[in-house]
């Protein structure tokens, strides 16, 4: 059994803040193995994902009600709420999106996992009761992930990955499309449903529609039009503009009805009543984030007199990782790395993630 070394390369967060609060560090303390469900993971790669920029600006208090933003805000302290509703322990090394070589592991694993490539669902779970919503973290988030050399993760979160995907196109998966197989499972997405997806070029947004259109669904994708051209290779039904000023006729015009039946939706703000509006009678609405605004108007009417349904998505069933993994294994969906940064170069790949001019994703590259 190999062991890190006693100190590595990291990005650490010490506190919320603006982006400066990401501080490079060449000597932090390296994760060690100290319980028999260890595995400690050598980090190839690690996508980027608004979790990440939300935690370390404090967006998910419940004192922001604005858009995201790369910003921090100054009405949110170290006390304040993270995602779950307790308070992120600093200092934090953020990142869920790892992919490694696994180089050491406690007793309870195979020996022959030494020297595999994995990927790490990025649920933290009580693996006793791996069903308990209410005792569940994120990676990078209620503990250490991956934007540095060496990561530890518990042996139930990893899947082996054999693939000829690169580390950093792999890094591109695990949290963007383990949200939206899971939205798609609660809205119970099927073979001719039609689904309206918003940010359709971003890392879930792109994941809804392969993974809609694997389920035999067709897939409408909302997105600025600057990046239609790639949004296209996803293979969407049909591509509307980011927020159309007349979404039933524009439906009407791509796809020849004006009402779908599910809404994907990680915007939310203002367009939100627009998007209920464009659901059938009994439709679905399934929502996994709110990039555009977490405060929407809901006119109560519109939920009880069409007879919609809402899931809020969050928290992955057990099932949903192992599920993508075997996706990837067969070739069934397919990566959107948009760049790749080195970790002392991670300002500026954060930078480009926050001012959204990529399609699909921006990863992280360690070796
Ligand atoms: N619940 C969960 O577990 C979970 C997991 C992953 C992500 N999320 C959340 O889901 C959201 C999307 O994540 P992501 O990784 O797909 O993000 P992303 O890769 O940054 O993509 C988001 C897309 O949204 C669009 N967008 C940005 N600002 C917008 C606005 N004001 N109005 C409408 N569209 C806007 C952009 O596309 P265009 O420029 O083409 O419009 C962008 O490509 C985030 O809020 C994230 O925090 C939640």
């Amino acid at each position: 059994m190999t062991t890190a070394p006693s100190t590595m390369r990291a990005i650490v967060l010490k506190g919320h803040g603006d982006i400066d609060a990401n501080e490079y560090h060449e000597d932090w303390p390296a994760p060690q193995i100290n319980s028999p469900d260890d595995v400690l993971i050598k980090v190839h790669a690690c996508g980027m994902n608004n979790t990440d920029v939300n935690t370390r600006t404090g967006w998910y208090s419940k004192a922001v009600s604005e858009a995201t933003s790369g910003d921090g805000y100054s009405k949110v302290d170290n006390e304040d709420p993270s995602w779950g509703g307790a308070p992120i322990s600093f200092p934090r090394i953020q990142g869920a999106d790892i992919v490694g070589t696994v180089v050491a592991i406690g007793s309870n694993s195979d020996p022959e996992l030494i020297g595999k490539r994995v990927m790490a669902d990025c649920w933290l779970r009580d693996w006793d009761n791996p069903d308990d919503k209410n005792s569940t973290g994120y990676f990078g988030s209620e503990c250490d992930g991956g934007f540095a050399e060496y990561t530890k993760a518990n042996r139930h979160n990893i899947q082996v990955v054999n693939s000829d995907l690169s580390h950093a196109e792999l890094a591109t998966f695990s949290c963007s499309y383990t949200t939206a197989e899971n939205l798609l499972n609660r809205v119970g997405c099927k073979e001719g449903d039609c689904v309206l997806i918003t940010g359709a070029s971003g890392g879930v947004g792109s994941a809804l529609i392969q993974l809609a259109n694997r389920r035999g669904a067709r897939t409408i994708a909302l997105a600025s039009e600057s990046k239609h051209a790639d949004v296209a290779k996803f293979n969407p039904t049909a591509i509307l503009p980011r927020n159309p000023d007349n979404l039933s006729k524009a439906l009407a015009n791509a796809i020849g009805q004006e009402t779908v039946s599910i809404v994907a939706d990680i915007a939310g703000g203002e367009y939100f009543p627009t998007l209920l509006d464009a659901l059938e009678r009994g439709g679905r609405y399934g929502t996994s984030g709110a990039i555009a605004g977490p405060m929407v108007e809901l006119d109560l009417r519109t939920l009880y007199l069409k007879d919609l349904t809402f899931h809020g998505c969050t928290i992955t069933t057990t099932n949903v990782f192992p599920d993508l993994v075997r996706y990837i294994k067969n070739g069934e969906i397919k990566p959107a790395l948009a760049a790749t940064y080195p970790l002392e170069k991670f300002k500026e790949g954060q930078q480009a993630f926050i001012d959204k001019k990529h399609t699909g994703n921006i990863v992280i590259t360690l070796d």
